[in-house]
Parts: structure tokens; C-alpha cells; sequence
């Protein structure tokens, strides 16, 4: 019986580690780190280099000039007005769902309610700067988290969101965090924004935690905000120098079961994620606002899941710019990810590295003004009606600040 257990366990750990078809069990590699580089280590990890290696072939650097990475994004999201022209009856069943704006003769205009003042400044600030040759316009922006026109229930409304899944026709805009209104944890009171000044002090921390300075560990801080991030817990819990992953609290928080049973801990800043080699990008109620801030650590990232997107996450390839995970991997499937890393150093350094060029060069804050310029132009030429000025507008001026 003892036998028939450990005969079982060794069949376990076996298909584990053999792939392929060239591994016996009396071959069975054990864990020690002198074994990891042998014939049966390179066998465990032959489909992450089968993937790198197709991912490699396929790969086009795409040209950033005038934003062109991005740009069919754009034109999917808005393929759907194309045939179906944007008219007033679209824009009043949309109204309800975001804050309405209007282009008139130049101007911007809102209307006097916003429900995340500091989201809107954030729009506002890209808003005031492309609208300069604008013909008159009504535009429909979501401020919230969630998505708003549903695929599968009534028809596609022309609502403005910055992040949503295929099930959705929302026309993507670059999120307002990327000047202002994102989320105002302890760190930042005023809430995550200005892209410009964080690329330069994540660039300074980039350079402080160089690739051989790094932690050889994994490496996640937030608040519970979906129970995809309990194995990555879990599994920091088990091996702790393998992974430091915990939860910290936020305005949901009631008590320890919001943070898995275990006291919450305090923020990291985003430049102290710079000092681990591999980071961990989930996604919260939508796409996460951290995503595009850790690649530029030049720590590799792994990004869990595809649904969730923003703007410019389809120009990044999974096993280009990032180790694509899947949102159910089990504790042991996240153990082997980051194993692959560690046991493929180079490997893992230019996946790193191509990641954080892509988001330095080609996701600059001009970037994000060019998109929105494009996005109001083409989205311009979808409407069919003049509007006039509306009840109760208010005049946004554009903001003094500079970059
Ligand atoms: C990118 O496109 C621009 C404009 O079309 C062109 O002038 C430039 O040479 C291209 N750059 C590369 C590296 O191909
Ligand atoms: C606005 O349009 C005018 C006339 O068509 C043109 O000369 C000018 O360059 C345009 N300005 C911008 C910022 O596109």
C-alpha cells in the first residue's frame, strides 16, 4: 500500500515535469537548483520556449509615429458606427450613462454634474487641448469604472469608456489617470495621475534596481478588489521567498475576510515595486491602473488575463512585452511561471526589457494626446447632426498646468 502511495506521488510530480515523450520516471528531475538547467528542466519548460519562440517569429515593431500603434483599436471601436451613424436619438439614449459634453464653436462644455470631479478634470485636460478645430459635437463620457453598452443587450450606444472586455461597444479613451482622478490611496491623496512626472521618477528607480539588483522574487500590493489575485496570496503565504503578494485595504474594507483572512498591509509606492524582478498586474473592478506604470521598472511583468483592456494594452504582445497568465491559474501553475523566469534569466530580462521600451517610447503623455486627437476626429466624422448648446452647460477652461 505504502508502495501503490509513492508510486502514485512520483507518477504526480512526473507529469508535472515531463512534457514531452522523453522523460521516464526513474528520470524524474528533483527540485534541486543543480538540476533545474538539465535536459529535463529544459523539457518542463518546453512549452513556455515554444511559445516565446512562435511569439518571436510573429512579432512586427509597430511604427509610433502619430500614435498608428494604437490605431486599430480605434478603428474597431468605432466600425460599429460606421454603418449604424451616430444620431441624436443614439446620443439621448445614451445620455444617462456618462456626463455629457459638448464641442461648440471650439469650446468645451459639460454639464454641471460630474460624479468623479477629479476623473473629469483629468479628461478635461486632454479634452481642451485637441479640440481646437473641432466642428460642433455632443460626446457621451463614462466616468466610471465599468463599461456601459453591453453587446448583447440593446443596441450599440456611442458611450465614451476608458476600459472594457469584447462583450462591450464602448469606444475606448485613454483613462483619466493618466493626468489626473486615479485612485487616491494613502500614497497618493490626490489621486494617481500625471503619467509625465511618474515615467521619470519610475525611470530614476529603474536605474537605482537594475536587472541584478533586483529581488528574485515575485512581487503584487493591493486591495481585494477580485478574487483572481487569491492564488498569487495563497501561494506567497506557502513560499514567501518565492513571492511577496498581499493585500491592502480599501474603502470596502469591513475586516480580515476582505483581505483573505489575514490583517491588511500598508501601500507600496510604485517605484518601490522596482526593487522586485517580477511583478504582478491584476485586474480590479476593470482594467488596473498599475499595469502601465510597472513595465516601467524593467521588471518583467506578468499580466493575468485578456479580457480587461485599455486603449493600448493590444499593441503589447504576451511573451514580447510580458508572461501572459491565465485569471484561474492555480498556486502551483503560478509557482511554475515564475520558476520559468528565475531558471531562464536572460530570457526573462528581454522579455523585461522590450516591455518597458515599448511603454517608455511608444505610450508617451504625447501619445496619449495624439490618440485623443485622432478619437475626436474620426469620431467626428461618425455623427450626423449639429448640435446646439444644451441646459445647463458649464464652460471648462483649459487648465494652467503644463508639461
Ligand atoms: C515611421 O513612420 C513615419 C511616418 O510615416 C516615417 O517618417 C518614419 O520613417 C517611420 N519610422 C520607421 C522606423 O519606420
Ligand atoms: C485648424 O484649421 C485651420 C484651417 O483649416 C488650419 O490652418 C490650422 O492649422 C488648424 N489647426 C490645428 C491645430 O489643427
Amino acid at each position: 500500500m505504502k508502495c501503490l502511495i509513492r508510486i502514485a506521488i512520483v507518477a504526480l510530480l512526473c507529469t508535472n515535469y515531463c512534457l514531452g515523450d522523453t522523460c521516464s520516471s526513474e528520470s524524474c528531475p528533483s527540485e534541486s537548483k543543480t538540476n533545474r538547467y538539465s535536459k529535463d528542466a529544459n523539457t518542463k519548460y518546453a512549452k513556455y520556449y515554444a511559445a516565446i519562440e512562435k511569439a518571436e517569429a510573429n512579432y512586427i515593431e509597430c511604427n509610433s509615429s502619430g500614435c498608428k500603434c494604437f490605431a486599430d483599436v480605434m478603428s474597431r471601436d468605432l466600425d460599429v458606427f460606421s454603418k449604424r451613424r451616430i444620431d441624436q436619438t443614439l446620443i439621448q439614449s445614451a445620455k444617462s450613462r456618462g456626463t455629457l459634453y459638448q464641442i461648440i464653436n471650439g469650446q468645451l462644455y459639460r454639464q454641471k454634474d460630474c460624479m468623479f470631479p477629479s476623473r473629469c478634470a483629468g479628461i478635461e485636460y486632454f479634452l481642451t487641448r485637441v479640440i481646437t478645430n473641432t466642428t460642433n459635437l455632443e460626446l457621451v463620457i463614462n466616468t466610471r469604472d465599468y463599461p456601459q453598452s453591453g453587446k448583447h443587450f440593446g443596441e450599440p450606444l456611442p458611450i465614451f469608456s476608458f476600459s472594457k472586455t469584447p462583450d462591450y461597444n464602448d469606444i475606448m479613451y485613454p483613462a483619466w489617470a493618466f493626468w489626473a482622478g486615479g485612485p487616491a490611496i494613502s500614497l497618493y491623496p490626490n489621486g494617481l495621475g500625471r503619467w509625465d512626472t511618474h515615467r521619470v521618477t519610475l525611470d530614476d528607480a529603474r536605474q537605482k534596481f537594475s536587472w541584478d539588483e533586483k529581488k528574485d522574487v515575485a512581487f503584487f500590493r493591493g486591495s481585494r478588489t477580485s478574487s483572481e489575485r487569491d492564488n498569487l496570496v495563497l501561494l506567497s503565504r506557502a513560499k514567501p521567498e518565492l513571492v511577496e503578494a498581499q493585500y491592502t485595504k480599501n474603502q470596502a474594507w469591513k475586516s480580515e475576510k476582505d483581505t483573505l483572512n489575514m490583517p491588511p498591509v500598508k501601500e507600496v509606492a510604485l517605484e518601490k515595486h522596482c526593487e522586485y524582478k517580477y511583478l504582478f498586474n491584476y485586474r480590479g473592478v476593470a482594467a488596473s491602473f498599475r499595469h502601465k506604470h510597472l513595465f516601467l521598472c524593467g521588471s518583467l511583468v506578468f499580466h493575468v488575463g485578456d479580457e480587461w483592456k485599455e486603449f493600448y494594452y493590444d499593441a503589447l504582445k504576451p511573451w514580447i512585452h510580458y508572461i501572459p497568465v491565465q485569471p484561474n491559474a492555480s498556486p502551483k501553475e503560478l509557482e511554475n511561471l515564475i520558476r520559468f523566469a528565475q531558471d531562464n534569466d536572460a530570457i526573462a530580462k528581454r522579455i523585461a526589457e522590450r516591455g518597458r521600451d515599448f511603454i517608455f517610447e511608444k505610450l508617451t503623455l504625447e501619445d496619449v494626446m495624439c490618440y485623443w486627437r485622432r478619437l475626436i476626429r474620426r469620431y467626428a466624422k461618425l455623427v450626423d447632426y449639429k448640435p446646439t448648446m444644451a441646459k445647463d452647460m458649464i464652460l471648462i477652461k483649459k487648465s494652467k498646468s503644463t508639461h
